[in-house]
């Protein structure tokens, strides 16, 4: 959750009468995290938000079941082998998951073709091809590859993508929210001087009032189940809001990337923070300037998390035979780092154009079905 931003008609004091000149009055609705401890927004509605009528939900996506436990191995999975098709929430297709996040990939064609609010998590999507709208109850947001665009749990949306370019996007569903990493935040909870970022960075809702597409009908996920409710009216009904829980965008390119004389571990490309989860960004950046420094990163034994990459652009010089939309997957338990040569080639290199989101999670990660059908079986071995 970012500063508290505000949009459209407000009365003065929270809990008050927001009537219009014609004598209607507006309905709140408050939207609270963490009981009503933490973050909140507060919107005002023209019809009461609580209505809809539950039917079939008309739109759904795979959602990972419980896997076995294989063989202990790096794995690399090559997400652009999936075909593209359909909408933003029906081509979300699972590839590894745990109890805290599910790592999708969707590659649509088309315009969601209805709203969605998801009860199970926040979802922190990465735009890594095309670009288009987030349209939500609090208002429209652009976006455009190399976006973070992130919608907080509840929050009713839509993706309009652009037409005319492939569409592809990583998506982080995590049930224990998403936030900034705490050693960004001054005590009253502004980014600090020294966080890798500003509040100028993120893209906030524009808000022009109630939009009425024609369409009624929401998608809500909750439990790992997909439940339909069908409005009289456009759900997208508020006059107004203000608060700190709302959607925003983040290019990663804005992300201020930290170099030091001897290599950084990833902890220093730390972006956001997840339950059970801290999602890092590497971004094009000159490398360490020890005049004995070893850029490449050192092997490394991470004994608590599994580490996801998902490669997006750039040079990878770590790494042979990974290359833009692929994901690795190294698992705790085994050691891991460069492939053959790369560790010694780096000695010298002034920079680096690796463009990667990374995300180091404390409970094991397990593929999909739909993961294993794009898996590259060599990629284990391709280390020795
Ligand atoms: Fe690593």
């Amino acid at each position: 959750m970012l500063d508290r931003a505000t949009a459209g008609e407000l009365p003065k004091k929270h809990h008050t009468i927001l009537r219009e000149p014609d004598g209607a009055i507006r309905y709140e609705h408050c939207i609270t995290r963490d009981g009503f401890d933490g973050p909140y927004t507060i919107a005002y509605h023209m019809r009461r938000p609580h209505t809809a009528k539950q039917v079939h939900a008309l739109e759904s996506f795979a959602v990972p079941e419980a896997a076995p436990v294989r063989a202990l191995r790096r794995r690399h999975y090559e997400a652009k082998r999936l075909e593209p098709g359909t909408t933003p929430l029906a081509s979300r297709t699972p590839i590894l998951h745990n109890r805290d996040v599910v790592v999708s990939t969707s590659k649509p064609t088309a315009a969601d073709r209805v709203y969605f609010a998801n009860g199970d998590g926040d979802d922190l999507h990465f735009v890594f091809r095309g670009s288009g709208m987030l349209r939500t109850m609090l208002g429209d947001i652009r976006y455009r590859a190399y976006d973070y665009v992130f919608v907080p749990r509840g929050i009713i949306h839509r993706f309009v993508p652009d037409e005319g370019e492939p569409h592809w996007m990583l998506t982080l569903e995590c049930t224990g929210g998403v936030s900034i990493p705490k050693q960004w935040r001054n005590p009253i909870g502004q980014l600090r001087m020294d966080a890798p970022y500003c509040h100028r960075d993120f893209v906030r809702p524009s808000f022009g009032g109630p939009v009425d597409e024609g369409l009624r009908h929401v998608v809500v996920k909750r439990q790992g189940r997909f439940d339909g409710f069908d409005y009289d009216e456009s759900p997208l009904d508020l006059v107004g809001w203000d608060g700190t829980v709302y959607p925003w965008a983040f290019p990663i390119l804005a992300f201020q990337p930290r170099v030091s004389s001897v290599h950084l571990p990833p902890t220093w490309h730390g972006t956001f923070a997840a339950g059970g989860a801290l999602i890092c960004s590497f971004v094009p950046r000159p490398v360490d300037f020890h005049p004995e420094a070893i850029p490449c990163p050192y092997p490394h034994s991470s004994v608590d998390v599994d580490e996801l990459i998902f490669y997006c652009d750039g040079n990878f010089t770590s790494r042979r035979g990974v290359g833009p939309g692929s994901i690795s997957h190294h698992p705790a338990g085994i050691p891991h780092g460069p492939h053959p040569g790369a560790y010694e080639n780096s000695i010298g290199a002034k920079a680096t154009t690796e463009l990667a989101v990374m995300l180091d999670c404390y409970l094991p990660l397990h593929p999909t079905p739909e993961a294993l059908a794009i898996e590259d079986a060599a990629y284990h071995e391709s280390f020795r």
